[in-house]
């Protein structure tokens, strides 16, 4: 396993790869790798000759009032892990490597970044699809693999690359959740026993939503309103939003009468949870 820290380096590396028609897989991560993160590695390596995967807790996509500082670093466990794996290639950039001095570029987000996670986290998007961009110049690997647990994340990537002509394929891969449904997070490390019960607040709500869905229910607002009440109920401390949406455009829905998705941002304590499920109407309206 190659690791790298220089750009220049790791730009060669696999533009010289590219050049020799190699299929190159792209997982953009932030290291405290999970089997989140593992399932898009093994993705990638089960579809590409090639994987590389980069980790860079990335400042620009993190708010003053974020957990930036405290954010898990836990390169050398990564490293084992990724060898373990046979990763091909790693690249760790220190932050002047992709911030030098002077720094002052950025990716003007797309329409969909403004909802939701956009308006709770100002400027989060901006960082996250700027720091992706310059990744994917980096490493001009053929697909980037993303996964859904980020919904949003993944849509604004999906746009961007569309908007901007990237020679890359945005791949979406599914959420990886424990044996209870609380889908894995690096930040769930942060969370008590107690604590990890009441995380457990946003899969169930999700749950019931879709159960909700299935039995015939579609008006938006009472869906959203029982969701509500239900994180609460299940220990939720503080709701970001919790809403039903469009799929594509991500934007409010009346009713669930096309692909949707619940979208769930909560705090347990100071951890700030999310998660999503998609949800499929296809079936009669309310009765
Ligand atoms: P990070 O939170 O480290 O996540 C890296 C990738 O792993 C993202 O695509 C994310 O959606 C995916 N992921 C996280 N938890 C997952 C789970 N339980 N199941 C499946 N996939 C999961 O997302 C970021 O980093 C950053 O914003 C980044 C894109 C790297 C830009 O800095």
């Amino acid at each position: 396993m190659k690791i790298v820290e220089s750009s220049h380096e790791a730009y060669a590396h696999v533009h010289h790869l590219r050049c020799d028609q190699q299929k190159i897989g792209l997982v953009p991560t932030m290291g405290a790798l999970h089997q989140g993160h593992l399932s898009l590695v093994e993705r990638s390596q089960a579809e590409c000759d090639v994987t590389a995967v980069t980790i860079f807790v990335n400042p620009t996509q993190f708010g003053p009032h974020e957990d930036y500082g405290r954010y898990p670093r836990t390169l050398e466990a990564d490293l084992e892990c990724l060898s373990q794996r046979s990763v091909d290639l790693v690249f760790v950039p220190q932050q002047p490597a992709l911030y030098p001095a002077g720094y002052s570029t950025y990716v003007e987000p797309p329409a969909e970044a403004e909802l939701w996670e956009g308006q709770c986290r100002p400027g989060h998007f901006r960082g996250v699809l700027s720091v992706v961009l310059k990744l994917f110049q980096i490493l001009p690997a053929t697909v980037a693999y993303f996964g859904q647990k980020d919904f949003q994340q993944l849509t604004v990537i999906r746009r961007m690359a569309e908007d901007f002509n990237l020679p890359i394929r945005v791949q979406g891969c599914e959420t990886v959740r424990d044996d209870d449904g609380l889908a894995l997070s690096s930040r769930n490390r942060y969370l008590s026993a107690e604590q990890r019960e009441a995380a457990l607040s946003l899969w169930k709500s999700l749950r019931w939503v879709e159960q909700a869905v299935a039995e015939g229910q579609r008006d938006v607002a009472n869906l959203e309103q029982t969701m509500q009440q239900k994180l609460y109920d299940a220990g939720a401390e503080k709701i970001d939003y919790a809403r039903i949406v469009d799929r594509e455009s991500l934007a409010s829905l009346s009713a669930v009468d096309r692909p949707s998705v619940a979208l769930i941002a909560a705090y347990v304590g100071k951890t700030r949870l999310i998660d999503n499920l998609l949800l499929d109407a296809p079936g009669p309206p309310d009765h």
